[in-house]
């Protein structure tokens, strides 16, 4: 099985680009930067990553992207999240920025989308970006990064909402999104991670998301689960990140397999690989292994991805018979 994950062409749709900053890198830029890290070694930084829920992570994870100053700062840490990708057989990532977590410093914008689409245009993966609103921080600055935003606005693609998600419903950004979508983004939403179902129904109905990232409580309410279903809304799952923030104790009991089950548009994703143990392909081992799930069960996880990607209809197309031609050289 894991031979077979390895070589299957995959689609990625959940990936934090700060969060693929592996500890190297991050002393690496840190000295020259000459900017202190509370740590020690790199050993003492995975020790640190040790994570009770989603905001034990973030703290550490904010502290991490403190070292990002300069455009090849950006560059550099793209760059090498495709040099790892790729290896995976990863053919189109689609992947969110916070940039408020680097304009808060008072690092430019503009620095660090050149930086990053830098990067990403020099790959020869296909890529999408999807700007993501912090939603800790008020609905007035979220707006002003959507402002700041629309000079560079043919290379987003969406727009969406990260970090602490309790306490901070979707219904917050309406007025952010309805602006997103009027200026043509697409609209995606972090919901029902460690927020209620009721999250989800909002991010649907209030921000008009045409994806939800993580969405694992949808399963606590059957009608929602039965609105994914008709509507073929996509979640974009990421087990290692859900099992490492303590969403379920083990990889075994994680919900993805009922969740598939119910015959929703179920996909595997990393969300922040460097913290959480593993890029997409580690993710899909994961699963298969303590979920004991079959090759034709992976093929279609990894087809949904496809599916559930901002890929146009042809583009699209062209994976799906990669893909298929893939499965059928198995078998
Ligand atoms: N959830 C919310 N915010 C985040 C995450 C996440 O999994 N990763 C990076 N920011
Ligand atoms: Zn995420």
């Amino acid at each position: 099985m894991d031979k077979f994950i390895e070589r299957l062409p995959k689609v990625e749709l959940h990936c934090h680009i700060e969060g693929t900053l592996e500890p190297e890198l991050m002393f690496k830029i840190g000295k020259r930067n000459g900017i202190e890290l509370p740590f020690n070694s790199v050993d003492e930084v995975k020790a640190a990553y040790d994570f009770t829920n989603l905001q034990s992570f973030l703290d550490i994870y904010y502290q991490g992207t403190n070292v990002l100053l300069h455009e090849e700062d950006f560059y550099e840490m793209t760059a090498a999240y495709l040099t790892r990708i790729k290896k995976q057989n990863v053919r189109h990532t689609e992947i969110f920025f916070d940039p408020q977590t680097h304009t808060g410093r008072g690092v430019p914008f503009e620095t660090l989308i050149k930086g990053i689409t830098r990067a990403l245009r020099e790959s020869d993966i296909s890529s999408k970006l999807i700007l993501c609103f912090l939603r800790h921080l008020s609905a007035a600055e979220a707006m002003k990064t959507l402002e700041e935003a629309l000079p560079y606005k043919k290379w987003i693609t969406a727009v969406g909402l990260d970090s602490s998600e309790k306490d901070n419903p979707p219904e917050k950004f309406k007025e952010v999104f309805d602006r997103a979508r009027e200026e043509g983004f697409l609209a995606v939403a972090h919901a029902g991670e460690e927020g209620s179902a009721d999250y989800i129904w909002q991010a649907l109905k209030l921000l008009n998301a045409c994806r939800i990232d993580h969405g694992v409580r949808c399963i606590e309410d059957p009608k929602l689960v039965q609105h994914l279903k008709s509507r073929h809304i996509p979640l974009t799952v990421c087990p290692l990140s859900n099992v490492k923030l303590c969403l379920f104790k083990e990889m075994k009991d994680h919900n993805i397999k009922e969740l598939f089950d119910a015959g929703l548009l179920v996909t595997i994703n990393s969300d922040d690989p460097a913290y959480f143990g593993g890029y997409i392909e580690e993710n899909f081992k994961a699963v298969a292994a303590a979920l004991s799930l079959t090759k034709e069960q992976i093929y279609q996880i990894a087809r949904n991805g496809i599916e559930a990607s901002f890929l146009s209809k042809d583009e699209k197309q062209e994976l799906f018979n990669e893909i298929d031609h893939y499965l059928y050289s198995q078998v």
